[in-house]
């Protein structure tokens, strides 16, 4: 059997000698202030075991991650139709693009992008009452830990900027692809993005995605074994935006990051391993996070390829 502990400590020990390279995400005010040094991991296996290193009982906003849930419960709504309003082809650019909309007649390429999550909150505005208290019921469901919260000041101070945002969700209004107020979308975004985990909240919500969509204690389906397929396909390709190839290439597992500093990553029918460290690269991924799990699936032997 692996020896996750030992495992996850030598590389969390081993990447604290070497300095961290790039910036905290400082276009997002709150985010800014956030301790740049900061480096925690957790490890949650299919059986019911727990692995920790380092700060992994902080705090943080997960920002993009929260894009995987946002999908999940839009597609098991709306099923296949779901692909009508935006695709599964990776974009090969920055998250926050506006670029293909245009020529793409508002169809965001992917619903990890910005402008795939705005529109699948316009989806979600459209079929849940209260989607964003859905959004936290679910994550607290998953994860079995009825503490996680949305942070209102993070929310607050990318409301405040978020201009890109407001151009994509106005420029996706005026293609025809967002049906409700553009604010109202906006502000589910913003809110679902500020949602505030623990490294290890972040792994048990992922594990979801290691047991073909259940709670370890089978009590929530969240997604059956087939849409689970489709929603670590769809991490894989473009969990890493303009990075997903380099991220597939070099760690080999589906994944999703968030402009916090969070990477979570899943080996289906095994496990979910969530990494937290702030500084981000050129391409607002986690630096240190990307790096530690190269070293772990090459230490471990363990990707999906
Ligand atoms: O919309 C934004 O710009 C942020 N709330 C989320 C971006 C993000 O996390 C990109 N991920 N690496």
């Amino acid at each position: 059997m692996t020896d996750y502990q030992t495992i996850i400590e030598q590389i969390h020990n081993d990447l604290l000698k070497h300095k961290s390279y790039g910036e905290v995400a400082a276009y997002i005010p709150e985010l800014a202030m956030v301790d740049a040094e900061k480096f925690g991991v957790c490890l949650s296996t299919i059986d019911g075991q727990i692995y920790h290193v380092g700060d992994w009982q902080e705090h943080f906003s997960i920002q993009s991650i929260v894009k995987v849930m946002l999908l999940s419960m839009a597609y098991t709504k709306l099923g296949g139709q779901l692909w009508q309003r935006v695709g599964v082809e990776p974009s090969g650019t920055p998250f926050n693009s506006l670029g293909t909309l245009e020529h793409d007649n508002g169809i965001p390429r992917n619903p990890f992008s910005n402008a795939g999550a705005l529109v699948v909150c316009d989806v979600l505005l459209d079929v849940y009452d209260d989607p964003k208290q859905a959004i936290l019921e679910m994550f607290r469901d998953i994860s079995g830990d009825p503490g996680i919260e949305f942070d209102p000041v993070v929310a607050a101070s990318e409301k405040a900027t978020g201009y890109r945002n407001v151009a994509l969700v106005n420029f996706l209004r005026s293609l025809g692809n967002i049906n409700n107020h553009v604010e109202q979308v906006f502000n589910l975004y913003l809110d679902c993005c500020s949602i505030s985990m623990n490294s290890e909240q972040l792994a048990r919500s992922f594990l979801v995605y290691a047991n073909n969509g259940k709670t370890l204690d089978g009590q929530t389906q969240l997604l059956n074994s087939s849409q689970t397929k489709r929603m670590n396909a769809i991490m894989l390709t473009c969990g890493f935006y303009d990075e997903a190839g380099d991220f597939a290439y070099q760690v080999g597992l589906p994944g999703k990051s968030g402009v916090g500093g969070g990477i979570v990553a899943v080996l289906p029918k095994h496990f979910s391993i969530a990494v937290w460290s702030p500084r981000l690269n050129e391409k607002g991924n986690s630096y240190r996070g990307l790096k530690f799990l190269e070293r772990f699936t090459s230490a471990t032997g363990e990707s999906i390829f």
